[in-house]
């Protein structure tokens, strides 16, 4: 059995909606436990982490980047990099902004450069825009076209995650799909480089 962690920052919402549908895609692959955390929660015990085989990370995205609270997270980890305890688990990420870019992309670097600092593998979103044949764009999976991480859109008006398109919906559920399969695959390759 894999261990998958989904670990998540959301001040309204809407990022935790997406974290349980990412949660819940990952959950139907076979061999593969996930648990849900708050970033908070792991601040002051961050060799917590040690007990996974790969992790989810998602966050809103603040002024082109991640949220404070998610970065203090990713601070505590510090302690971690200094014997490279967390090498060779699998890495993965998304973010959710009000705005179609919304300098999303920034986001999604932070996490993947933070994740490389830590010497883990890291998956992207290899979902092609159904849009491109004949799904209507708001109902299509990775309609904005995010393939470094997940992406969503929730709008300005809607919290509580009540602002996504039903697109945005179906593709966090596949991307979790995605990274717990790729979990099950990857798992030789972290054992050859942990040894
Ligand atoms: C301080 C702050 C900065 C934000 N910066 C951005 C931004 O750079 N781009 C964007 O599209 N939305 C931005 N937003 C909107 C949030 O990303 C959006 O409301 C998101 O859904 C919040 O996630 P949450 O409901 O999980 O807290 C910002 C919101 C706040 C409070």
């Amino acid at each position: 059995m894999k261990n998958l962690a989904v670990i998540y920052h959301s001040a309204h919402g809407n990022t935790q909606r997406i974290a349980h549908l990412v949660t819940e895609g990952a959950a139907s692959v076979p061999g593969v436990r996930v648990q849900l955390l708050r970033a908070e929660d792991l601040v002051e015990h961050p060799e917590q982490l040690l007990a996974f085989d790969g992790f989810v990370f998602g966050s809103p995205t603040y002024l082109g980047g991640v949220s404070g609270t998610f970065k203090s997270f990713m601070d505590a980890t510090g302690r971690l990099w200094k014997t490279h305890a967390l090498k060779g688990k699998l890495a993965s990420g998304f973010t959710v902004s009000a705005l179609p870019s919304g300098d999303k992309q920034s986001t999604l670097i932070s996490m993947f450069v933070f994740a490389m600092q830590h010497g883990m593998y890291w998956v992207g979103n290899a979902i092609l825009p159904e849009q491109h044949r004949g799904v209507p764009v708001e109902e299509a999976a990775n309609r904005l076209g995010s393939w470094s991480g997940l992406m969503a859109q929730a709008g300005h008006s809607a919290p509580g995650g009540r602002g996504f398109a039903p697109g945005d919906l179906k593709t966090a559920r596949l991307f979790g799909e995605n990274i717990a399969k790729a979990l099950v695959c990857v798992s030789c390759a972290s054992e050859v480089a942990a040894a």
